[in-house]
């Protein structure tokens, strides 16, 4: 049984190389998404334009970044960072809480209104009341405590993570939150107070 079906999948497999006398290209595979995509509400086809930075990061995917690529994109990402005029970093962390929580904002049921959440659970384990989270980014449980307290360098990186992860890490997988337009100023004061509150579940 199982062996009728590998020879299905392979005899499959052949049949497709064997049509595909061309090498498939890159502009190929923009031309297949663009014709398998249609614009929804606010979600724009624009959407499928890459950056530059995402060229560079497409281009690059498995390999060893250049050392000289690496550093021109974090130099970027570390120039849009605008840091808070009033260096007053810290919020409310029970505002920051549920926008940790929130995924909404910029899908194609949202409208332009829509107040963006930061998802930040979908990626990061934060206070150890939610058992719900993903794990593409490190846990922060215990980040504020492990880093030391809101002294101001650790003020200063956290904010410019949140900012613009890439700043750090070229070609990580973190939302541009500040550069991007995602949260506001006084959204990510909020956040940055989960993060780093003694009071916050994070560090509780
Ligand atoms: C799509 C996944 C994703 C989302 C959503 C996300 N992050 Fe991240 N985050 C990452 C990844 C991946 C890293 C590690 C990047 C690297 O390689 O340096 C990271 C790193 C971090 C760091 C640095 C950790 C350290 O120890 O230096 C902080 C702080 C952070 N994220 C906070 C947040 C907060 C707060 C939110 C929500 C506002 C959030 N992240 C949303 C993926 C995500």
């Amino acid at each position: 049984m199982h062996k009728a079906i590998g020879i299905g999948i392979a005899a499959a497999l052949l049949a497709g190389f064997a049509n595909a006398t061309e090498p498939v290209t890159d502009a190929d595979v923009v031309a297949t998404m663009k014709a398998s995509f249609r614009e929804r509400g606010i979600a724009k086809m624009d959407r499928l334009e890459q950056s530059d930075l995402q060229k560079q990061c497409s281009t690059w995917s498995g390999k060893q970044l250049p050392p000289d690529v690496k550093a021109s994109l974090e130099k970027a990402a570390m120039e849009s960072i605008v840091y808070p005029a009033d260096n007053d970093y810290l919020g409310d962390w029970k505002e920051g809480e549920k926008i940790a929580q929130s995924g909404r904002g910029f899908q194609f049921n949202d409208t332009e209104k829509t107040v963006a959440g930061g998802n930040c659970y979908a990626c990061h384990e934060l206070s150890k009341a939610e058992i719900a989270f993903g794990t593409i980014g490190p846990s922060l449980y215990n980040y504020g405590k492990l880093r030391g307290g809101p002294t101001e360098s650790v003020l200063r990186y956290t904010w410019g993570r949140l900012w613009n992860s890439h700043a750090f890490a070229a070609c990580n997988h973190m939302p541009r939150f500040g550069a991007a337009g995602i949260l506001t100023e006084q959204q990510l004061k909020h956040v940055m107070a989960l993060l780093l509150d003694p009071e916050s579940p994070v560090n509780k």
